[in-house]
């Protein structure tokens, strides 16, 4: 059996190793090399922007509000009349994602509300087609390509409106329509806006994966858009795993990829007030790319498009430190020191990236260090800084009493070989007072 380079694909997309016969064992090695070619931009990456926009932007309370708040279809509807935002408000967020120092957005074409920010020859129910008469999709490729972004759709598999939304999982006759409609949807989405970037599925209730004939959707996907990168969310591992408001990494190597509020609400929410703070922000930041991941962080504008006042702050400041401090996070890698009360790490090659958050004075250390340091600067001043170094820690000496950089103060380290941390052999091997 001969596998032909689309089926292979649609096997990736798929992830499907009982179908690995011997001839697609041999194509394996193929396969990984085509996902890591797919996805090298987005490792290096590392950063994006995921935004929340929808008629739930107009309410106000939350894009969960409708099924919460127990929201009739009818009466929720009406929003389509007064979601009238300015125009290419998508480039607000875009300049702004740019200069946060992020690579890519993703944002929301479909979310469970149902309503489309596409044009859509399967709906009436989408912004071209009712008040707002405009492609909002369209807006947003044009604003993230404009800044030099990746541009990704997220689109939300399970709808709300939809009369065969939930009706699919035991009306045979519904389900094949539903699906007709999901997947000629998603066909929309990855013709008619040029090259995309990334495909986000969201919440595949109620069907399983044959039910939404997802291997067929991931395969439709890979010959629309050779190199593209789709996440697990059709209930196929697809190319990357998406933990949701918590930063665990993958095992054995696969990609993932923490998506993350900014407050409590992925959709515009008037009073959520739980922000994070910057700091929280760049040592999430951090704490991916030490581990090999990626962090997409959202940002939910008003129904006009506007970004809240509270969310441009936080990425501004957050670009800030970027500015300064970015080398450390593009294409940096797994990093094994991660011991530390005060402080994160990340890794490029044998340079080691000292985060300090809570900056302690003179001197900062790192305990158990296994490598040799050669040299030590603070990463934005590139001023040079003395250590010593015996088995047990290497210490960082006469270094201001405040901390020189906000809010995370780096340290570059360069080491003679991959910095790596032994905390065993401190608490076993540090001596103990003598008997
Ligand atoms: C969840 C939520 C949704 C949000 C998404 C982002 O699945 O249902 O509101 O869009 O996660 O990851």
């Amino acid at each position: 059996m001969e596998l032909s380079r689309r089926d292979y694909l649609g096997l990736l997309g798929a992830g499907a190793s009982a179908a690995m016969t011997a001839a697609g064992a041999a194509g394996a090695a193929e396969g990984d090399a085509d996902r890591e070619r797919r996805m090298r931009w987005w490792h290096e990456a590392r950063f994006g922007m995921f935004v929340h926009w929808g008629l739930y932007s107009v309410r106000g309370r939350h894009e969960w509000a409708m099924e919460n708040e127990a929201v009739p279809v009818d009466e929720y509807a009406q929003l389509a009349r007064r979601f009238t935002p300015k125009p290419n408000a998508a480039r607000a967020w875009a300049k702004l994602a740019k200069q946060a120092g992020q690579k890519y957005m993703v944002m929301t074409t479909k979310h469970h509300e149902g309503f489309c920010l596409f044009n859509s020859k399967y709906t009436s129910y989408c912004a071209p087609k009712q008040a707002c008469g405009r492609d909002l999709v369209r807006e947003y490729v044009d604003a993230a390509r404009a800044e030099g972004l990746r541009v990704g759709f997220y689109y939300s598999l399970m709808d709300w409106h939809h009369p065969d939304g939930a009706r699919c999982a035991q009306d045979e006759a519904a389900r094949r329509r539903f699906v007709d409609y999901i997947h000629g949807q998603i066909r929309e989405l990855l013709t008619n806006y040029g090259k995309i970037d990334i495909l986000w599925y969201d919440v595949a209730w109620p069907l399983d994966p044959a039910g939404w004939e997802s291997e067929k959707m991931n395969r439709m996907v890979f010959q629309l858009q050779p190199d593209i990168i789709v996440n697990n969310r059709n209930k196929l591992p697809g190319d990357f795993s998406t933990p949701e408001q918590h930063i665990t990494a993958e095992k054995g190597g696969r990609a993932w990829e923490t998506c993350m509020t900014m407050n409590d609400s992925w959709g515009y929410q008037r009073a959520d007030d739980d922000w994070k703070s910057p700091k929280t922000v760049v040592r999430n930041l951090i704490t991916c790319s030490r581990d090999g991941g990626n962090f997409l962080f959202n940002i939910g504008p008003r129904g006009d498009g506007s970004i809240p006042e509270e969310s441009v702050r936080i990425l501004t400041a957050v670009g800030q430190w970027m500015d300064r401090n970015s080398s450390t996070i593009y294409g940096s890698d797994p990093c094994r020191v991660r011991t530390s009360v005060y402080s994160n790490f990340t890794r490029k090659g044998n340079t080691l990236y000292q985060h300090v958050h809570f900056w302690p004075g003179s001197p900062v250390i790192v305990a158990g260090l296994q490598t040799r340091v050669k040299s030590a600067r603070l990463l934005a001043s590139g001023q040079p800084v003395k250590f010593q170094q015996d088995h047990l820690r290497v210490q960082f000496l006469n270094l201001p009493e405040k901390a020189p950089d906000e809010p995370v103060t780096t340290l570059a380290i360069e080491c003679e070989g991959e910095p790596v941390q032994d905390m065993n052999m401190v608490r076993t091997q540090r001596k103990r007072e003598r008997a």
